[in-house]
């Protein structure tokens, strides 16, 4: 059962004190409720995608207390930097190409080389400090339901499967951070928003164009180019072929070849979700042309990993 806890100084350190052990916490923000988790943890990532329900990894914004926490994490082109410090805190999520060894955790970002990235408002800036690392938070709903604007619309939906829900009544805005890409100094909007285009053209004297107007930035979720390795994918593998390198799961059948690695020796979906990304980018040397996975259930998180898995295996533009 969950709590749900007037949002005040005390009850900021026990969320942090959650978060800091991999924890899920719902929490406000400007725009909606946010269901958050430490972003480097990738253990309290997949469970965030369990209780979100979500059948494929979308990649989700990560929220940090100033620009400084920022670029730990991201490179700032000129006019995204000037839109940051222009709109933050507020509700503007920017996309930027990650640094090199970047420590947020590639389930977070769905392996791709950029992170959505802002401030919010408020208490949830304060508890970002109190933590010291960013937070990943999509809205606090299960896949496919409207984002919540109060505590008690997250109580309602998704309460019975956290601990603590941080209350401060009503969000401000009540609807998602806009979400823009710099793109050789071009402003695109990738979601409308809590800011309005009009008013980054006011601030910036550039247009902001929509994203019909440059076909190639698609929802991530529908970029299968950016989360296939190098190699080939053969999926539901039952054999190894010559010059393949196997990605394992669970108890398998399958003799292991020199280059191998298995998600989860003991069968568990939230674990193998947490390898995914990492033992892809580990397997796909040049030494290789294909690697083959081991079938993985469809059940739980079985379908998100699926779901990347079977996009990995059918995408081959190059
Ligand atoms: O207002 C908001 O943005 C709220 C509050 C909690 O901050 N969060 C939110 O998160 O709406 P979510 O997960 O519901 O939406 C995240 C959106 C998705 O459409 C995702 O595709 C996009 O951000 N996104 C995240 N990372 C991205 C990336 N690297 N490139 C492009 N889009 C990205
Ligand atoms: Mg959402």
């Amino acid at each position: 059962m969950s709590k749900t806890l007037i949002t005040n100084e005390k009850n900021l350190e026990i969320a942090a004190k959650l978060l800091k052990n991999g924890d899920l916490v719902a929490i406000p923000t400007e725009t909606v409720y946010g269901l958050a988790v430490d972003a480097t943890n990738g253990r309290a990532v997949a469970s965030l995608f369990t209780v979100k329900g979500r059948p494929n990894f979308n990649p989700l914004i990560c929220h940090v207390s100033n620009i400084e926490m920022a670029q730990k994490y991201v490179i700032f082109d000129e006019i995204s930097l000037f839109l940051a410090k222009t709109f933050w805190p507020g509700p503007l999520t920017l996309i930027l190409p990650i640094i090199e060894n970047c420590a947020i955790h590639p389930l977070t970002r769905a392996n791709l080389p950029t992170i959505g990235i802002r401030i919010p408002q408020g208490p949830a800036q304060k508890l970002i400090e109190k933590c010291g690392f960013p937070l990943a938070a999509p809205s606090a709903n299960t896949s496919g339901r409207l984002s919540p604007t109060s505590a008690e619309l997250v109580e309602n939906d998704i309460g019975k499967k956290i601990n603590l829900i941080l209350d401060a009544g009503s969000c401000k805005i009540g609807l998602e951070s806009t979400i823009i890409k710099v793109e050789k100094g071009k402003i695109f909007l990738l979601r409308p928003g809590g800011i309005l285009a009009e008013s980054i053209e006011h601030a910036t004297l550039k247009p902001v164009l929509r994203r019909d107007q440059r076909a190639s930035i698609e929802a991530p979720g529908m970029l299968p180019s950016h989360y296939a390795p190098h190699a080939m994918v053969r999926i539901n593998a039952t054999d190894i072929k010559p010059n393949e390198a196997l990605l394992s799961f669970g108890n398998s059948k399958i003799p292991p070849p020199p280059i191998c690695l298995n998600l989860s020796k003991n069968g568990d979906l939230v674990e193998a979700a947490v390898n995914l990304f990492s033992y892809l980018n580990q397997l796909d040397t040049e030494s290789i042309s294909c690697i083959a996975v081991e079938k993985i259930p469809n059940t739980g998180l079985g379908e998100a990993i699926n779901d990347r898995l079977i996009r990995a295996a059918s995408e081959r533009k190059t």
